[in-house]
């Protein structure tokens, strides 16, 4: 099988197949971008308590995100908030289309009856923009290019890559040890996912890593703390 074209060129966006039940699929790397057994409850479970949130919000918390994709992870943090101000950065190369997106979110009416403001922003070509209490800006490109260059810190990372055997390249030890340099002290990560390779990244760039039980069916995620 010829392995898909990762090349990131300006203005591209995202081309979707959909599967049955309005689940999207990224054709570049044939994999969906949620869960297909309810991906709000799993991006509760995986992001938000994976990195012991809301316990730990505060005003001026700062959350940032590997893959924006649906912008499902983004609504889910913005019921959790209430009226907490926070941050929300999040890195994506292939922005999805306003129509797409909102077809997604259509399997989620908790999440869709909020959005219309969110998909109104987005439509109107807005990256950076409030939504309740958040302050959001997704910055758009090759996260191994963007990342280095950002100079926000964050407290909690939402590390949401397609899946580490097709997208490696948002999962690597160099863009590990960028997410800990993007960390403020404390400062945490949560991921869905178990492999081997992404463990160690992130133990390499000085998280202490540690493995939950992952959503419904799947036995493991990620979850770490930078260390002191
Ligand atoms: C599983 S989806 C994210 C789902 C998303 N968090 C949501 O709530 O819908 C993975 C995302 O990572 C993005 N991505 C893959 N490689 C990337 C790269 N090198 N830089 C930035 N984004 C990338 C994809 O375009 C896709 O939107």
């Amino acid at each position: 099988m010829t392995p898909p074209d990762q090349s990131v060129l300006p203005g591209q966006v995202a081309e979707i197949e959909w599967q049955a039940g309005g689940v999207p699929v990224a054709s570049r790397f044939d994999d969906p971008y949620f869960s297909l057994a309810d991906g709000l409850a799993e991006t509760r479970h995986v992001f938000l308590a994976g990195n012991d949130l809301p316990a730990r919000f505060r005003p001026g918390f700062h959350i940032a995100e590997l893959g924006f994709g649906t912008g499902l992870n983004m609504l889910a943090t913005l019921i959790a908030a209430g009226d907490v101000p926070l941050r929300y950065t999040s890195f994506e190369a292939w922005p999805m289309a306003a129509q797409d997106i909102a077809r997604a979110l259509a399997a989620f009416p908790e999440a869709a009856a909020v959005a219309g403001p969110f998909l109104d922003h987005w439509a109107a070509g807005r990256r950076h923009f409030s939504l309740g209490s958040l302050q959001v800006e997704v910055i758009v490109g090759d996260a191994r290019e963007t990342l280095p260059r950002w100079q926000g810190r964050a407290d909690a990372w939402y590390l949401d890559g397609f899946s580490p055997a097709k997208n490696p390249e948002l999962w690597s030890g160099d863009l590990m040890a960028e997410v800990a340099r993007h960390s403020a002290p404390g400062g945490t990560f949560a991921t869905y996912a178990a492999a081997g390779f992404v463990r160690r990244g992130l133990a390499a760039a000085g998280f202490a890593v540690e493995r939950r039980k992952g959503h419904g069916a799947k036995r493991h995620m990620s979850v770490g703390v930078l260390r002191p």
